[in-house]
């Protein structure tokens, strides 16, 4: 069983109140070299794993996706997802990226933001999303940088001077590894197929 963090209601508000939910996609910093990467989406059937508050379906569409499937574990972020989206072409499903099974060649793009370092089985994952794809579909993702999870407590520490640093005891640690981020022992996995990826 996948961890569900986001339905933990302390992890949930202080998650809600980072800019990036705030502002949407305006509000994170690696949204301009992210959406450099998008192909042109006029007529695209979709799916955005890991969708959280839907932020990135609903541009989708607005960008001309004729479809946008959004996926998450969390109960929280998909109600919050439906609560503000207001278009039919839209579906969004409870769902674990573990487990899931999308039909084959049904989707031209799959996309995902900042949800695949939850995954244990990427490998199943990958090849699921393969199958999902047609031939000439695409797959754009991001995950969180080991240099940010490595630390245990992940937060900028200042000295007596003011000046600021910032952890990375356990960065060459691969697997899983636990972070108190907005709650404690927040599980997220690091590894040789993320550095293979970033390759
Ligand atoms: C950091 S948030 C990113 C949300 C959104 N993509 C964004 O960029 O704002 C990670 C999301 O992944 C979801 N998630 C984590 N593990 C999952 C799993 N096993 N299956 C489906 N969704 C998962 C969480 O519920 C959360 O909404």
């Amino acid at each position: 069983m996948a961890q569900n963090v986001y339905d933990n209601p302390d992890f949930f508000a202080g998650y809600s109140q980072l800019p990036r939910q705030v502002q949407g996609l305006d509000g994170a910093p690696e949204w301009p070299a992210v959406r450099a990467l998008l192909p042109d989406l006029a007529g695209k059937r979709v799916a955005d794993l890991g969708c959280g508050f839907g932020w990135a379906s609903r541009w989708l569409r607005d960008q001309g996706a004729v479809s946008v499937l959004g996926v998450d574990l969390s109960q929280n972020m998909i109600t919050r997802a439906r609560a503000d989206t207001d278009d039919s072409s839209i579906e969004y499903r409870i769902a674990d990226l573990e487990t899931l099974d999308l039909p084959e060649a049904a989707f031209d793009l799959v996309y995902s933001a900042l949800t695949f370092h939850y995954i244990r089985d990427f490998e199943r994952l990958v090849s699921m999303i393969a199958s999902a794809l047609v031939s000439d579909g695409g797959l754009v993702f991001t995950i969180e940088h080991p240099i940010f999870m490595a630390a245990a407590h992940p937060d900028w520490i200042s000295d007596k001077e003011g000046r600021k640093t910032w952890p990375v005891n356990g960065y060459s640690v691969e697997g899983e590894r636990r972070t108190d981020w907005f709650a404690k022992g927040v599980l997220k996995t690091t590894g040789l197929w993320q550095q293979r990826s970033m390759a």
